[in-house]
């Protein structure tokens, strides 16, 4: 059919045709928000699970339904190279800028805006990436002594008591928190720990890869009970299949039973996956509906694109050991694996493997869901490490 026409939408934070089976958790945040609002008790949530599931799809809808209930929001993306005081200054003072148009707010945001001077200048001289435009001069006293921790708790505080005077929350949504830096989460958490004492305003809806839930344990010990973490995952039969369905019927598109079924089989009903199978499974189609044939057709076209694209983007940012590393563990399944079985299958002892796993950790490709067990954070990776260094030749490599 016209690929023209095609509603699906594979690709990292592509808004699907429909957000399917997540109302549940944005029910939940809603109210979250909600709470914290009116000065209620009100826990920050951070999604975690595997690439390509629908964190970041989430993250914005969130986002935009919080804009639209007249919450003031920032978004960032912590990448794996700045720091997060650089990346919340410039989105704070964008907050707080907004915010200081309500005429109730106004003085206290113009305090916020001083907290915020302060606590660029003083912490530039260790996080040199920190680059904002600075509106008033620093109040001496406020949130300017170079120590995050402290700075940035009491930075936040002044940004909340203006949200809290403007009869709004500030919530501050963060994808990838899995790549930010361990002192910095604790400042971060500390932060928030203290704004929920006071019942300051201000939230964090999060997301990141599984080993987020870990490395903010790792960072405060109490972060694990002061945080939600839903678990993203694939979606249940009912929400794939309306995933798939909608979208094409919306366009006057009937898609057979078998083909829907067979799509939720070959995608395992993880979001990328299906809006992959599905992309490629209309393509192919000749008109409606679509059948189990053209599902079957377009299986191979829809594993070479994401071969091309979702997997091939985490293989090539890969040094040859880590391949190896992966490919051993591909070759033992899809995991989760112990370090010891993959040092067998690498003919090495458990111990000189460890920089490599750390790397690989580090990297985002695989997460320890327990003590000495390696998991993969890309789903079918395994499949993929075995097309890509078929046989047996990564045994000699390297
Ligand atoms: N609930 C959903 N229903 C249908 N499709 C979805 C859903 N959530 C996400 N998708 C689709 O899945 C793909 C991946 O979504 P997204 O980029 O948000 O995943 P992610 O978890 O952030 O991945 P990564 O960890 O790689 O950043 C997108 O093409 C999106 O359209
Ligand atoms: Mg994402």
């Amino acid at each position: 059919m016209d690929p023209i026409s095609n509603p699906y939408s594979p690709g990292a934070g592509t808004p699907p045709p429909e957000l399917a089976g997540r109302d549940d958790l944005r029910e939940q945040v809603r109210v979250a928000i909600e709470r914290v609002r009116r000065g209620l008790q009100s826990k920050s949530l951070l999604m975690v699970g595997l690439r390509g599931v629908g964190k970041t799809v989430l993250l914005d809808q969130m986002r935009d339904d919080a804009e639209a209930a007249g919450i003031h929001t920032l978004r960032i993306e912590a990448p794996e190279s700045r720091s997060l005081p650089a990346l919340l200054a410039p989105q704070l003072r964008q907050a707080l800028l907004r915010l200081s148009r309500n005429e109730q707010a106004k003085d206290l945001s113009q305090r916020a805006l001083r907290a915020l001077a302060g606590f660029a200048k003083a912490l530039k001289i260790k996080y040199h990436d920190i680059e904002v435009g600075l509106d008033l001069d620093p109040e001496p006293g406020l949130a300017d002594n170079g120590d995050l921790e402290h700075d940035l708790q009491a930075l936040l505080e002044t940004v909340g008591a203006a949200a809290q005077k403007a009869g709004t929350a500030l919530v501050m949504f963060i994808d990838e928190l899995q790549y930010v830096e361990e002192p910095e989460l604790a400042a971060l958490i500390t932060a928030l720990h203290r704004c929920a004492q006071r019942r300051v305003p201000i939230l964090l809806i999060g997301a990141g890869l599984p080993q987020l839930r870990g490395r903010m344990g790792a960072a405060k010990s109490y972060a694990e009970r002061m945080f939600e973490f839903p678990e993203i995952g694939p979606l249940n039969e009912p929400s794939a299949r309306l995933a798939i369905v909608k979208p094409a019927s919306a366009q006057g598109v009937q898609i057979s039973d078998e083909a829907v079924a067979q799509i939720l089989v070959e995608s395992k009903r993880y979001p990328y996956f299906l809006q992959e199978w599905g992309k490629h499974s209309w393509n192919t189609a000749g008109g409606s509906p679509i059948v189990l044939n053209d599902v079957k057709r377009a299986s191979a076209s829809a594993v070479a694109a994401l071969d091309e694209s979702f997997f091939r983007v985490r293989f090539d940012r890969l040094t040859p050991t880590e391949k190896k590393y992966l490919r051993a563990m591909a070759d033992l399944g899809p995991g989760p694996h112990r370090s010891g079985d993959i040092a067998v299958r690498l003919n090495r002892v458990v111990t000189s493997l460890g920089p490599t796993r750390s790397q690989l950790i580090a990297k985002g490709m695989i997460w320890s869901p327990t003590h000495g067990d390696t998991a993969f954070t890309v789903p079918l990776f395994d499949e993929f490490m075995c097309r890509i260094m078929p046989g047996d030749d990564w045994q000699r490599a390297g």
